[in-house]
């Protein structure tokens, strides 16, 4: 995947006295009182920022936040708390500025934040002419939203058609080249690990998958309806009895290429959904008709911590248990543990999974991990994302 970068633009003194609009994902969770409760975005957004800014530019940054009605910014849409923390990340004050469509004033080495671009009209349905109005805001156009790249919207995609120069910033940069190194061009033998509640959600991604990796591991809900699919008593336990079809699918298209797709043989269960449900662990084949499956068991983490160990990528989008309620969190700590210990790339998206990553205290051993959420999951099910793309194209032009 070829695309211009704003590191590049940087070290070539093209910056200097550009306006350069950053289109960041500055798209933050708050609790009600409209405090953030995670800048990881934030943060992981200061780098293009700051490159711009050093390199002498006059710096614009968009973002959306939630998704408001077009033609107007409540008090909840607006962006007011993100410029207080990046200022605070900056050591700077951050100007948020609102109506900024027809012009902003900002000089070289001045940075200001522009209010929700949701809040524009025509923004979400990628409207040209809006798109082109901001186009003529800037000299160089760069996108560090890999979170928003699978939405095509006038700051994510159609400015990127119209700006003189379109690049991609080093969030964007770090996302597809570490996406690309595990998906693309990745090292053998390539491990997936696959969980969430339901198979019809994910089905597209484990089909996807199942074309490119070596070994499929599920989890959560999903193993429960694989487990199914090969005549295991699965009790009460969450899953998609009408999806075993696909589920044994999935398994045939392994199988065929001699992949695997480890189906538990031993599982922690439990009577109820609570945090003080009491924990039995069973082999597969004695599941009882009341029991709940809620982890894997220790036979079954053992199997996985093998493959785990031996892979040379590991992509990994949610957690194999309730790891939630300790008592079923040893598969999950057990995944987790065998990822940070292996010499495989790895890879980790999604809220759950880096809930769990958080957790156990492995992050700083896993070699990537995501900033998105849709456009992570998107981009494993091999779509095209478009604000990727058009980067792509104005490479090429
Ligand atoms: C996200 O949080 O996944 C991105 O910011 C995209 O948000 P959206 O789903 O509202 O487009």
């Amino acid at each position: 995947m070829q695309f211009k970068r704003l590191s590049d633009l940087a070290a070539s003194g093209h910056l200097k006295g550009k306006r350069v609009f950053i289109r960041s994902d500055l798209n933050v969770p708050q609790d009600d009182a409209g405090h953030i409760t995670d800048d990881t975005r934030i943060r992981a957004s200061v780098p293009a920022i700051r490159l711009a800014l050093e390199a002498g530019a006059a710096v614009m940054v968009a973002s959306h936040l939630g998704r408001p009605t077009e033609g107007e910014v409540k008090p909840e849409d607006s962006l007011a708390p993100i410029a207080k923390r990046l200022g605070e990340l900056l050591g700077r004050d951050v100007p948020l500025k609102a109506g900024w469509v027809d012009g902003v004033a900002v000089a070289p080495g001045e940075l200001v934040l522009l209010e929700n671009c949701r809040c524009n009209k025509g923004e979400k349905k990628n409207d040209d002419a809006l798109a082109q109005r901001i186009a003529k805001l800037c000299d160089i156009y760069v996108n560090d939203a890999f979170g928003t790249a699978h939405r095509a919207e006038a700051t994510t995609h159609g400015i990127a058609k119209h700006a003189a120069i379109a690049c991609a910033g080093p969030l964007m940069a770090a996302e597809l080249d570490a996406l690309g190194a595990a998906l693309l061009a990745p090292k053998r033998p390539l491990v997936a690990i696959v969980a969430g509640s339901k198979v019809s959600t994910k089905l597209s991604i484990l089909q996807a998958l199942a074309d490119k990796v070596d070994h499929m591991i599920v989890g959560g809900g999903i193993a429960n309806t694989f487990m199914a699919a090969v005549g295991l008593p699965i009790g009460k336990s969450l899953a998609e009895l009408e999806m075993l079809d696909e589920a044994r699918a999935v398994m045939a298209k392994m199988k065929a290429k001699n992949g695997s797709v480890p189906i538990p043989v031993d599982v922690v269960v439990g009577k109820e959904f609570s945090a003080s449900a009491a924990a039995t662990t069973k082999d597969a084949k004695d599941v009882a008709p009341d029991d709940m499956i809620f982890d894997i068991g220790p036979k079954s983490a053992q199997a996985l911590e093998a493959i785990i160990a031996a892979a040379g990528t590991i992509v990994w989008n949610g957690p194999v248990g309730v790891f939630e309620f300790d008592q079923f969190g040893g598969g999950t700590r057990a995944v987790a543990t065998a990822i940070a210990a292996s010499q495989a790339f790895s890879i980790a998206g999604g809220g759950d999974t880096i809930a769990a990553i958080n957790k156990y205290g492995v992050a700083p051993q896993i070699s990537y991990i995501s900033t998105a959420g849709g456009a992570f999951l998107e981009f494993l099910e091999g779509k095209t994302l478009p604000a990727v793309d058009i980067l792509t194209q104005r490479f090429a032009a």
